[in-house]
């Protein structure tokens, strides 16, 4: 006997009565019958991703999972947690609205790269050939044959949906027949003279963001770009979660795996459209990503990536045809995947290189990409390691009780003076915190002394903070609470508060890049002052405030070297094998050059952690 759960989203208008078998979760019920509920944690009730409000039949009594994460509020206001749900009875629940995407501070790809040594060498070359076309029934010839009379190719040179296309091609224009080839492979034969049609795509999968760029191979032009965020995140917002979610179960992987293609197929169709290509002229396509988001595009099952000692399946670049991954470029469209590292640190750890050339530097740089799955590389020329950060989704307002992503309304800036002052993106009003506010939030209660160098919030102490600032400082309930704006403050419509919680999920973020950093450093035996630079890359670091991020240890102080933001230095790196197979070759030499080390394992690790875990003292 099956129970009708009744789902209702408002944006966009759906109203959906499931069958449900009693006792599965709100959110497994969603999830299965392909409506989007976020579950950033994976369903494991430590986020508030996917709450639901229940609109009509019983409304559970709140567990304390519910009143942790979501707070007396909105669980007054009919609020629960869909991954901690189960059906017993017909109810209908309403799903939070998602965010809206465009509002989204996603770091684009920006202007395509000039690096030293870089030359454009795209490996996709164009030429008009006329066929001759068979002519004599007692002379044996084929088109094929005809074809690579004209280009000089070999039969293994012609894949079979080139041959489907040939024989309309070769008769349909007496002009000629315009040929496409990368590395003697012939992708396309086209009618008529389209030589001057030559695309590609530079492709960024990241555990949160998506980023696409599409390019002109011969002049590197940047014709289009966008953004978008990565459709598996509903499935769990961390690297952990997200395979969990597949782990030997193929239905799940297979979600995974569809998801990330119909996404980088809209970003084509969206692409396309905006530039006025053709999707059949784009014929080179370069995809970069961690190891996890590398495993799923290719539909390979990550369950021992997640599992000690964290082998992935395989490190080697490959190139493969679009067909085979069913993306709606050019059937034969060659799919250059760089190459895997080791663990989590995949081809966006290589690509981070290649945009900073942190492998050529005379000086030892550190490069911090800061994200769901952070990545840190340390080097110069002579030697290069990197190691993986899973910071989590906390600086992205994951796990936190009014965080929230970047979007319009987001508190993005923080000062803390005798009281708090904020500003929201688009000014408008504040509906949570993203990751840059939390970061400005915490550096400025560290300064005042309303949270101490172990992270806790200073109830008892506050009567000697300015009494604006004491008055936000209060316990509700058990917990401590900063209160970051009243109701009508900032124009939020309701309190939007900072947690004891909250401020440990910082620490455990900034913890994992920081350990990163200074892991990184114990194993080059070198101390900070051998730094020259650190490089902040990434969609998120490039917006959080320098200041801040070393206030509170995110990242070290440079006695004397600099910090500089990179922007979006794995899509920059994508960008810059597509238009460089010079640079393709040069990723593998580079990923063969990294050394991984794996914080996890290193005898130092826990020393190193517990110590990044705290704030630094003030001086
Ligand atoms: S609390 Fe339900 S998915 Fe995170």
């Amino acid at each position: 006997m099956t129970v009708a759960l009744t789902v209702v989203a408002r944006d966009p208008g759906v109203r959906r009565v499931l069958d449900v078998d009693p006792g599965t979760t709100i959110l497994r019920a969603a999830h299965a019958h392909g409506i989007d509920i976020d579950a950033v944690c994976g369903g494991r009730g430590r986020c508030t991703s996917c709450r639901v409000k229940f609109v009509a039949g019983t409304i559970p009594p709140a567990t304390l999972g519910d009143r942790v994460q979501l707070g007396d509020d909105l669980v007054r206001d009919g609020y629960r947690l869909a991954c901690q749900w189960a059906v017993t009875e017909p109810v209908t629940v309403e799903t939070a609205p998602p965010l809206d995407e465009r509002a989204f501070q996603i770091l684009g790809a920006g202007a395509t790269p000039s690096r030293p040594g870089f030359k454009i060498d795209a490996g996709i070359a164009k030429q008009l050939v006329r066929v001759e076309l068979p002519r004599e029934e007692h002379h044996q010839t084929s088109d094929v044959e005809q074809l690579l009379a004209a280009v000089g190719a070999r039969e293994a040179d012609v894949p079979a949906s080139v041959m489907q296309a040939l024989p309309q091609a070769i008769r349909d224009d007496a002009g000629g027949v315009t040929v496409t080839t990368f590395a003697g492979r012939i992708l396309a034969v086209e009618r008529g003279d389209t030589a001057a049609m030559k695309f590609g795509l530079a492709i960024d999968v990241g555990t949160t963001t998506v980023v696409s760029t599409l390019i002109e191979l011969e002049s590197g032009e940047q014709l289009a770009s966008v953004s978008g965020l990565n459709p598996q995140a509903v499935f769990g917002g961390d690297l952990m979660s997200r395979i969990a979610f597949a782990q030997f179960n193929p239905g799940n992987l297979r979600k995974l795996h569809t998801r990330i293609i119909g996404l980088l197929n809209q970003h084509i169709e969206h692409l396309t459209r905006e530039s006025g290509v053709l999707p059949k002229w784009i014929y080179k396509v370069v995809v970069v990503g961690n190891t996890c988001m590398h495993h799923l595009l290719l539909g390979i099952d990550p369950s021992w990536v997640g599992l000690a000692p964290y082998a992935p399946v395989m490190r080697h670049a490959m190139v493969l045809p679009a067909r085979e991954l069913f993306l709606k470029v050019a059937p034969e469209a060659r799919v250059c995947l760089l190459p895997l590292v080791a663990g989590f640190v995949g081809a966006d750890a290589v690509a981070v290189a290649l945009a900073t050339r942190i492998h050529d530097g005379e000086d030892l740089r550190v490069a911090v990409d800061i994200g769901t799955n952070g990545e840190v590389l340390l080097g110069s020329r002579d030697r290069l390691w990197a190691c993986s950060a899973p910071a989590g989704p906390a600086l992205e307002g994951g796990q936190i009780r009014h965080g929230m992503r970047g979007a319009r309304g987001a508190i993005d800036r923080v000062t803390v003076d005798d009281d708090l002052h904020l500003h929201t993106i688009g000014e408008a009003e504040a509906l949570g915190i993203c990751g840059s506010g939390l970061i400005d939030l915490v550096a400025g209660l560290l300064d005042a002394g309303a949270i101490d160098w172990t992270g806790l919030i200073q109830v008892d102490d506050r009567d000697g903070l300015p009494p604006r600032l004491r008055d936000r400082i209060t316990m509700r309930g058990e917990e401590r609470t900063v209160i970051v704006a009243r109701a009508g403050e900032a124009g939020a419509p309701r309190e939007i508060v900072l947690t004891q919680d909250d401020v440990r999920q910082v620490q455990l973020a900034k913890g994992a890049i920081a350990s990163g950093i200074a892991m990184l450093q114990r194993v080059a035996r070198i101390g900070p002052d051998a730094l020259t630079e650190l490089l902040l890359a990434g969609g998120f670091g490039n917006y959080v405030s320098i200041a801040s991020a070393q206030r509170i240890g995110l990242i070290p102080v440079l006695p004397r070297g600099t910090v500089r933001y990179v922007g979006n230095a794995a899509a920059l790196g994508a960008q810059l094998c597509l238009l460089s197979e010079g640079e393709r070759a040069l990723a593998e030499r580079v990923a063969e050059r990294m050394e991984h080390v794996s914080l996890a394992t290193h005898p130092d690790f826990e020393e190193i952690f517990v110590d990044a875990m705290n704030f630094p003292r003030p001086a």
